[in-house]
């Protein structure tokens, strides 16, 4: 666990104001996040884990356990960034005890800053409930990916009048339970700008457009390392999947050519 002093919402919420936009990226293992956390404002030990590291079809199979392991793993390696983990699908949005438990048992294993909960207006009570116990929470509105099946695919939210004006009236209840930061996912640029002029907390787009206050990318996207499909969204800022191709082909040649190992890499007696 880290000795020194990371960001907390407060410092969040100062970069907020300060006009800056913050910085967010996901992070699932120790060594990325130890290269990630002096670049970032906040890591997000995202489900989407689930696809980007456990190779699943989408993030409904995630478990709480799996988000525990890798919230922990995170926090070993950050010094810096404020951590939040995702409460996984089924840990939270249908009994606000359940919630609460499950969000108090996340908090209490990987010592992260907050969670993370997808829901609107359907889920107040569960905001509600999160911020009696006094768990620092950030609220996903939006496209929400863990109701890819309920909806039947990855819909764009904020098409028209109503989903913009339902978007709103869940930002602004939203933020009067208190929660720290609201992640838009997946929604028109027009419908992104009016929420985040609707609120006063700070808003992380991801597919949201450059109004909101502040930008997440899943990392495996953005290092080019999960390349199965590459959304509209994704900017790369490196081609990693070829990186670790020719590494990986390069010592396989030099393995079946016997140039590996080489003298440099083999012990031998003193004397
Ligand atoms: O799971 C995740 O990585 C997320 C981001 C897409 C915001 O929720």
């Amino acid at each position: 666990m880290s000795q020194t002093k990371r960001l907390s919402a407060e410092d969040l919420q100062n970069i907020y104001r300060s006009g800056e936009n913050l910085v967010c990226l996901t992070a699932y293992t120790t060594p990325v996040a130890r290269v990630l956390d002096k670049h970032c404002d906040l890591l997000l030990v995202g489900d989407s884990l689930g696809m980007v590291v456990y190779g699943m079809e989408n993030t409904l199979g995630v478990t709480l356990d799996m988000m525990i392991n890798h919230g922990k793993a995170v926090m070993r390696g950050v010094e810096n960034a404020y951590v939040v983990v995702d409460m996984p699908y089924g840990s939270y949005e249908d009994c606000a005890d359940k919630a609460v438990k499950n969000a108090q048992r996340v908090m209490d294993e990987t010592g992260c800053d907050a969670i993370k909960i997808e829901g609107g207006l359907e889920l107040m009570a569960i905001y509600q409930a999160l911020a009696d116990a006094d768990i620092p929470t950030v609220a996903h509105i939006g496209l929400q990916p863990q109701s890819v099946v309920k909806e039947g695919g990855y819909k764009l939210k904020g098409r028209n009048d109503a989903e913009t004006a339902e978007l709103i009236q869940a930002a602004q209840e939203i933020e009067k339970t208190g929660v720290v930061a609201l992640v838009i996912e997946g929604t028109v640029e027009q419908a992104s700008r009016q929420i985040v002029a609707a609120v006063n907390i700070p808003t992380i787009g991801i597919g949201a457009s450059p109004s909101c206050t502040g930008q997440i990318l899943v990392s495996d996207d953005m290092l080019g390392l999960f390349v199965e499909h590459v959304p509209k969204f994704v900017k790369q800022y490196a081609q990693l999947a070829k990186v670790i191709d020719d590494a990986a082909g390069q010592y396989s040649r030099e393995v079946r050519g016997r140039i590996f190992p080489s003298d440099a890499h083999v012990y031998k007696r003193a004397s």
